[in-house]
């Protein structure tokens, strides 16, 4: 295994939409491992395959870390859509690909996911709390879009003067 290099905003990669996984092959189950670890690495709560330099669908999540019930195990999913969502919350979330940001925004509070797991078989996730966030910050990353995307526009422009006045956060 070994860790990958978190792109981070404005890293043109972050921004395109991401294509299928069509073969399921042992590149495949080499870039999976080395995202997992990078993820634990980071630490992160999760990591979609963009953040890494690879356009693909493909997303790991973990969030015993933070979630103190422990009943979710990690999650590989290929392929996801988010098939379902129910009620809304407003989430604060951070972004390994954005350092130093943190914002508060709109998410369902409950989701329905589909995908396809690491073996390749069908698989469904129904989730809520911090995991059912956590999927939907991960998806959005699939589509090239950040949480910067989703903050007001006066947020979004002082981040990026931050970012201009120090040079070390583009990472
Ligand atoms: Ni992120």
């Amino acid at each position: 295994m070994a860790l990958l290099r978190i792109r981070t905003y404005p890293d043109e990669v972050l921004k395109k939409k991401s294509a299928p996984v069509e073969e399921f092959d042992g590149a495949l189950q080499k870039l999976i491992d080395d995202m997992i670890e990078t993820m634990y690495a980071a630490p992160g709560v999760g990591l979609a395959a963009p953040q890494v330099g690879v356009s693909k669908r493909l997303i790991v999540v973990d969030v015993n870390m933070r979630e103190s019930e422990h009943k979710y195990p990690l999650l590989v999913l290929i392929n996801p859509v988010l098939a379902e969502t129910e009620g809304e919350v407003e989430s604060e979330e951070g972004c390994l690909s954005l350092p130093g940001l943190t914002g508060t925004l709109p998410r369902a509070e409950k989701v329905l996911v589909r995908g396809i797991g690491r073996e390749g078989k069908p698989a469904r996730i129904s989730a809520e709390g911090l995991l059912a966030i956590a999927l939907q910050h991960e998806l959005d990353h699939l589509d090239g879009i950040l949480i910067l995307d989703k903050l007001s526009p006066l947020k979004k422009s002082f981040y990026k003067k931050k970012l201009k006045k120090t040079p070390s956060m583009r990472g």
